[in-house]
């Protein structure tokens, strides 16, 4: 019987939260990831079957009851969960009456979910409802994104606009555009309350001065899309930095016509 620590899902994460570092989107603790694993995934691991402690959860996830998660450890840093995965990682259970989690792996020395719990759970159950196959949520800190938070209106619209004109890609990643809340105090239920309405209509939130919450069917296509916006954001740092004028750009036409040939739908809200 094989180990969990070995299992391609604790890989994945490791190798993603180290990407994520290297990015510099995860100083210190900074960042979140959670992971649904479906229970045919978890079939054939040694040491995942008893519940080595329950953990109480800040949010009602009695509509998650069952399902497993591999999630990052609160305080912990994206920098170490590659050498230390059994230890800064944790695989959970919610239970049946969606109070707490049962901790079936990790969290080797007493760790705890992310203080972003609520809101990754808030967030899988309204995705769930859009897209069956919806599998991660990923929260970091992206820094050209969080700086244009500061000198942007923080209108949907306007910013999808301006993160869709940035490069021709953009559109085809986020047809949706991009969903933001205002700046609210993080790790607690009401900006998991907000980010879920959010994630209604957009797969990526922006939390303002702070970063982002992307949420998608696998680990590459949530990190693909938070890379996809994050890029955008640095181009418009780059243009600014080369002095701001736009003496050319994409035509909102321009948009229309990618939509049409890509098979994707522009929020026509935007355009
Ligand atoms: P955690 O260490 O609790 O995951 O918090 C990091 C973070 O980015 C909070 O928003
Ligand atoms: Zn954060």
């Amino acid at each position: 019987m094989a180990k969990f620590i070995d299992s391609p899902m604790v890989t994945e994460v490791k190798k993603i939260t180290f990407r994520l570092y290297c990015h510099d989107w995860d100083e210190r603790n900074g960042g979140n990831v959670s992971y649904r694993v479906l229970p045919e995934e978890l079939e054939g691991y040694e040491d995942i079957s008893e519940v080595k402690r329950n953990i109480p959860i800040d949010f009602n996830g009695k509509d998650l009851a069952g399902m497993y998660f591999i999630v990052t450890a609160t305080g912990r840093y994206f920098k170490n969960i590659i050498d230390f995965p059994d230890r800064d990682l944790g695989l959970v259970r919610i239970a049946e009456d969606g109070k707490s989690v049962g901790l079936l792996w990790g969290y080797g020395d007493g760790a705890s979910p992310t203080s972003e719990f609520p809101t990754h759970l808030m967030g899988h159950q309204e995705r769930l409802k859009h897209d069956p196959e919806q599998r991660v949520i990923m929260h970091c800190h992206p820094t050209n994104l969080i700086a244009m938070t500061f000198t942007q209106n923080l209108d949907e619209r306007n910013f999808s606009r301006i993160l869709w004109k940035m490069q021709t890609e953009s559109l085809v990643v986020f047809p949706e555009g991009v969903g933001i809340i205002p700046w609210m105090v993080p790790g607690t239920t009401s900006i998991g309350e907000e980010t879920a309405k959010k994630l209604a209509k957009f797969r990526a939130v922006i939390w303002p001065q702070h970063g982002i919450f992307g949420s998608g069917k696998s680990i590459d296509e949530v990190y693909g899309l938070i890379e996809t916006i994050e890029k955008a954001a640095q181009i418009w740092t780059v243009i600014q930095m080369q002095g701001g004028e736009i003496k050319q750009t994409i035509t909102d036409d321009d948009l229309l016509n990618l939509g049409k040939v890509f098979g994707v739908e522009p929020n026509r809200n935007f355009i």
